[in-house]
């Protein structure tokens, strides 16, 4: 199993390759960054692990030799490349940075190693997976169940601030954000746990997780976004993903996906899946990537109300990066 990071060097790169480094099931796990990721590779590689760790660094500003090479015969690729934000920014604001160096990576994947699974942490999520399944559609290579968007830390949000209001941690799958990764296309599923809290505290648990993302910003005083927390969720659903094709179990995420064409469960999802291409949900996932959108359960009359209001939004932010790549051309 060979997984490849993109971004290696950054503040998400470098932790995430460090949890990446101990888990048995990666042989070869290969770093690149345009900051050249020698000195990461070499710390890491003396930690004990029968896996195998390589790195590259483009050679000149237009060179693409080394990423050709870092993503030859992948099976897992995953992006963390690009700017973070400051405070006062929204992660809208990236996207004239990140959209290009979205497209460029995700070009070489198509022409290298397309049948890899393909996870993008580059922010805006909600724009870059569409760049990214646009660019692989131009390439005639887009496999949309094996294209993700990491949204997998708004449900680690929300997972941490509901037990410091229950107590109770152990809820991993029980609780989990859908929709989009930014401000209100962001839409926490309480599931039960909404008969534990009060109207406010579900009102104040919402809002916390749509933006605890500004509470770091703000905290970091300009020095970058989330990037341990970030690590940690992306570490989370990467252990998924290998899970999925090494063991060959169904094994259970969520993340931002194109779900026009994928089988869904239960028909609140099917409506919604008229209305808008990629939409982050709870998936089933097998060793060919996503099998299925499992149900929701039973959803608040808010949750529903709070889907239905991320759309217009969504839709806006999935079109403006298609319509990046189109013009690009
Ligand atoms: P960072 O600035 O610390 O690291 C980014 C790395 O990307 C740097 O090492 C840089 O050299 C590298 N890079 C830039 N252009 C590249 C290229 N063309 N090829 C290869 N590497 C390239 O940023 P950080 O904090 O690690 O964040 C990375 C991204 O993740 C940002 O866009 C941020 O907004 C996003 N993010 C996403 C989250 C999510 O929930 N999906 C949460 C937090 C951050």
């Amino acid at each position: 199993m060979k997984l490849v990071v993109l971004g290696a060097c950054g503040g998400i790169g470098q932790t995430l390759s460090l949890l990446l480094r101990t888990n048995a099931l990666i042989d070869e796990l290969v770093l690149y960054d345009v900051v050249d990721p020698v000195g990461v590779a070499t710390d890491l590689s003396h930690i004990p692990t029968r896996q195998k760790i390589r790195h590259f660094c483009p050679l000149s500003k237009t060179d693409d030799s080394q990423l050709r090479m870092a993503l030859q015969d992948a099976n897992v690729v995953v992006i963390p490349a690009g700017i973070p934000r400051k405070p006062g920014m929204s992660r809208d604001d990236l996207f004239n940075i990140n959209a290009s160096i979205v497209q460029q990576l995700v070009k070489v994947y198509g022409e290298i190693c397309p049948e890899a699974f393909l996870a993008i942490i580059s922010n805006p999520v909600n724009s870059t997976v569409p760049i990214a399944a646009e660019q692989l559609r131009s390439q005639n290579c887009f496999h949309p169940e094996r294209l993700f968007g990491i949204t997998t830390l708004d449900s680690l949000r929300l997972e941490q601030f509901l037990g410091e209001l229950t107590g109770e941690w152990d809820v991993q799958g029980q609780v989990y954000t859908v929709g989009g990764h930014s401000g209100e296309t962001i839409v926490p599923v309480l599931g039960n746990w909404r008969l534990r809290l009060s109207p406010e505290q579900i009102k104040g648990l919402v809002n916390r997780v749509r933006y605890a993302g500004d509470e770091v910003v703000q905290a970091k005083q300009g020095k970058g976004s989330a990037t341990l927390s970030m690590a940690a969720a992306a570490n989370r659903f990467l252990c998924g993903i290998l899970r999925a094709i090494c063991t060959g179990e169904t094994v259970d995420e969520v993340a931002f996906v194109n779900v026009s064409r994928l089988k869904a469960d239960d028909c609140f999802v099917r409506e919604m899946m008229h209305k808008v291409e990629f939409f982050g949900v709870p998936i089933s996932l097998g060793p060919e990537g996503v099998a299925k959108v499992k149900s929701l359960g039973s959803l608040s009359a808010d949750e529903k109300e709070a889907i239905s209001h991320s759309l217009p939004t969504l839709c806006a932010q999935i079109a403006k990066g298609a319509r990046f790549v189109k013009e690009s051309k």
